[in-house]
């Protein structure tokens, strides 16, 4: 489960970067207008914009593949704990140390995002078009809370590996249990 939600959420986040940097479709309308101009033919800003839209459309059907990927794994996620399985972890539980707290709040605020992010994608895809533009922005914000997340969470894993939980490296990719799992 683990890994197929991180491998989903690279991709994923590999769709977002190459949409914002090589694939932005500012840049290519450029490059087209550009080489256009050497061959004496015009292309206006708005047709060079359609174009590269049509180039970038193939590598950006991937992010809503991979978002209704996400969709069904966060879907069994969010079920799994009503089964007594991978429960969900409650940040606000009497006689956690603040570090534990803290790490419990980040998942928890990390679920929450990414619901928004889920809901926000669908309601794009499938929801009435009045509300595309409002929804449209709120879901572009996920970049900020994905990022952030994806820092914290390797800092914190790098962080458990050299001081009180060695080996929890090789316990996540092996998927042998942790003594003290329920912590
Ligand atoms: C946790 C999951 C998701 C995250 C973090 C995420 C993140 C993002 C981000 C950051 C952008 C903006 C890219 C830019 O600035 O150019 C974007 C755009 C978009 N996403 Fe997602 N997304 C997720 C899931 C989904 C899902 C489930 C769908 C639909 C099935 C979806 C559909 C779209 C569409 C259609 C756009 C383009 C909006 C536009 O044309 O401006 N996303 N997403």
């Amino acid at each position: 489960m683990h890994w197929a939600i991180a491998i989903s959420f690279l991709l994923l986040l590999l769709t977002i970067i190459l949409r914002l940097t090589w694939m932005n479709k500012f840049n290519m309308a450029a490059i087209i207008q550009e080489y256009l101009s050497t061959t004496d033919q015009v292309l206006s800003e708005e047709q060079g914009i359609a174009l590269a839209k049509k180039i970038r459309q193939p590598m950006w059907d991937w992010h809503i593949y991979l978002g209704y990927v996400l969709v069904g794994l966060f879907s069994i996620r969010f079920t799994l704990p009503l089964f007594g399985k991978m429960k969900f972890q409650n940040p606000f539980a009497k006689n956690l140390s603040a570090k534990k707290r803290f790490q419990k709040g980040v998942y928890l605020v990390f679920y929450l995002c990414v619901e928004v992010s889920l809901v926000t994608g669908l309601i794009i895809e499938f929801g009435p078009k009045d509300l595309k533009e409002p929804v449209e922005a709120i879901h572009k914000l996920g970049i900020y809370y994905l990022l952030a997340f994806i820092g914290l969470h390797l800092a914190g894993v790098i962080i458990a590996e050299f001081t009180d939980q060695k080996g929890i490296v090789s316990r996540i990719i092996s998927g042998k249990k942790n003594k003290d799992e329920n912590d």
